[in-house]
């Protein structure tokens, strides 16, 4: 059987790979160009793919052989999952181990901007610290007391919580379908309507995942909303935020800034209007990226593969 990687995956899983099938590994500009994917799709009866490759109709109806694909990310929006069924194509994906490494990277967003981690490293290498002696210089936020907002509670969403609550946050939540009483008074959460949830956070994070519904949500109408000294977060997905409206948000200063770890479309460059911005964090979607992560992640990618390409039950599926 003949199988694609868009990218290269660790060496351990290519070895591993290697044993079984006849392997293509896509080695030139990322994300793969469309033709490329096209072409190379055609005699093959397994894919392995990452969160920037779009794996759209076209791609998956050039794959005639095709019978797996299997995604290096828990986010599956990438991939046209209705056509890949429609044609008994089965998609693997890698939930749950990453959800740590991911509530980790928001903590280490939200922290570096309350506490404005990179201006001030850049202050230091530019011998301006004895510039921030005086007693208003310099100052940040506490986390205490503060009032975090977090859009899906799904586990990335509850995990934060976990973290936050260690800080001794406020934590108010929205979600498509509301916790259990039990499990929001066991969490210290509560539940508010999406709107409030922008109007009373002193920092909002995104964890719901990019659906039809949440297609650019965070617009500037909500962005209006928000406190000018709160922050936006965001680890989920690029669009899910109308990146144009949040880059006025950000030059206006309707709010004071925001985190991002994804963006519309990936990679972004120094052209990008945010990167002229200092308000804002910038991260190249490294949510998941720990050694001890990326390495599970591409253990479950690659037996996903090899367990569907046997006809056997997968350890994740996407289910449409
Ligand atoms: C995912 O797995 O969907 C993450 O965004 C990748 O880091």
């Amino acid at each position: 059987m003949k199988i694609l990687l868009t990218r290269k995956i660790h060496d351990f899983a290519i070895k591993e790979l290697k044993k079984k099938y006849d392997v293509e590994v896509h080695t030139g500009k990322i994300p793969m160009p469309k033709n490329l994917l096209i072409s190379k799709i055609k005699d093959k009866d397994g894919l392995i793919c990452y969160p920037y490759d779009s794996i759209d109709a076209d791609v998956i109806n050039a794959g005639t052989k095709l019978r797996v694909i299997s995604t290096y990310s828990v986010g599956y929006d990438h991939i046209d999952v209705k056509t890949a069924s429609s044609r008994g194509i089965v998609v693997g994906y890698t939930p749950e181990v990453l959800t740590r490494a991911t509530a980790d990277m928001t903590m280490a967003l939200i922290l570096a901007l309350f506490r404005r981690i990179p201006e001030g490293d850049k202050l230091v290498r530019n011998d301006k610290w004895s510039t921030i002696f005086g007693p208003y210089e310099f100052l940040g936020t506490d986390l205490y007391q503060k009032t975090l907002g977090i859009f899906g509670m799904g586990r990335i969403g509850k995990a934060v919580v976990k973290r936050a609550s260690g800080f001794e946050m406020n934590i108010i939540y929205h979600n498509r379908t509301r916790l259990t009483k039990n499990e929001e008074k066991r969490l210290g959460i509560k539940y508010v309507s999406f709107e409030n949830l922008f109007r009373d956070s002193d920092v909002v994070s995104i964890h719901s995942p990019h659906t039809p519904q949440t297609h650019e949500i965070i617009n500037l109408k909500l962005l209006n909303k928000m406190k000018r000294t709160a922050f936006l977060i965001n680890t989920a997905r690029g669009k899910i935020i109308n990146e144009k409206d949040l880059a006025t948000a950000l030059k206006r200063r309707i709010i004071a800034g925001a985190g991002l770890d994804v963006f519309q479309k990936e990679p972004i460059n120094s052209k990008h209007p945010f990167a002229k911005m200092d308000n804002i964090i910038l991260m190249p979607h490294s949510g998941s990226a720990t050694i001890e992560t990326r390495r599970k992640m591409a253990e479950i990618a690659i037996k996903n593969l090899e367990l569907l390409l046997a006809d056997k039950k997968p350890i994740y599926q996407v289910i449409v």
